[in-house]
């Protein structure tokens, strides 16, 4: 994952799975789970992400179970593995998550965690640079509530800092372990004191 994630400038680089590894195994060790299958979700987990695959979101189980296959890892592993990718993203505000599994929500919660705080901010306004003509803030710009996948690749924010709005602020009530809501905490409140400050410098205050 290292060789293929490397440097990429959007914030799905490799350190970023290296993040989530890290927090998904000190998750694990205080929720309980499979350590190995947590490790092994969280280090594939964004193997081919679907936003730099046409929108396709089967593209990531299916080249991560090809993958697992020529290792020999058995194939009830692999099934869960798959599954883990295929449910880890967010989907839009209204939209249910399906993550079925201890494993799966532990990743997941790790994750959501690395896309809010001080680091989820420097990743939102990196993505928000590759997505080319994503204003940092537009004041006519709107919040909207996605109400299915389809619509929330669709309709993309109208500009980074609704974004925020969109997902990063909801983050912290969508975890899904005790361990992952506690450390959550934290980067909410250090999001909402940069809004804060945000829209002060916005309007031209100190
Ligand atoms: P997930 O891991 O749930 O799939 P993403 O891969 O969509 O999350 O998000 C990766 C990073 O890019 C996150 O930090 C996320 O907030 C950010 N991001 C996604 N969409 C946008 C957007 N429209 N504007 C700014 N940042 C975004
Ligand atoms: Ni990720």
């Amino acid at each position: 994952m290292r060789d293929k994630l490397g440097k990429e400038g959007t914030g799905h680089d490799w350190w970023h799975t290296h993040r989530v590894r890290n927090t998904a195994l000190f998750i694990a060790k205080r929720e309980g789970g499979d350590l190995f299958i947590v490790e092994l979700g969280a280090l594939l987990h964004d193997i081919a992400d679907y936003k730099f695959h046409g929108g396709d979101s089967k593209v990531g189980p299916k080249i991560a179970s090809e993958w697992l296959m020529s290792l020999g890892v058995d194939k009830s592993t692999i099934n869960h593995v798959k599954h883990i990718i295929q449910q880890v993203s967010f989907k839009g505000a209204a939209v249910k998550s399906g993550m079925k599994t201890l494993e799966g929500k532990i990743v997941q919660d790790a994750d959501r965690i690395d896309a809010i705080g001080a680091i989820g901010i420097a990743r939102a306004f990196a993505y928000g640079g590759y997505r080319g003509k994503q204003l940092i803030y537009d004041p006519n710009g709107r919040v909207k509530k996605h109400s299915s996948f389809y619509q929330y690749k669709r309709r993309p924010a109208a500009s980074t800092i609704h974004h925020f709005y969109e997902k990063l602020l909801l983050l912290k009530d969508l975890m899904n372990t005790k361990t992952g809501r506690k450390l959550a905490q934290r980067r909410h409140a250090f999001m909402e004191k940069y809004l804060k400050q945000f829209f002060q410098e916005w309007e031209g205050l100190s």
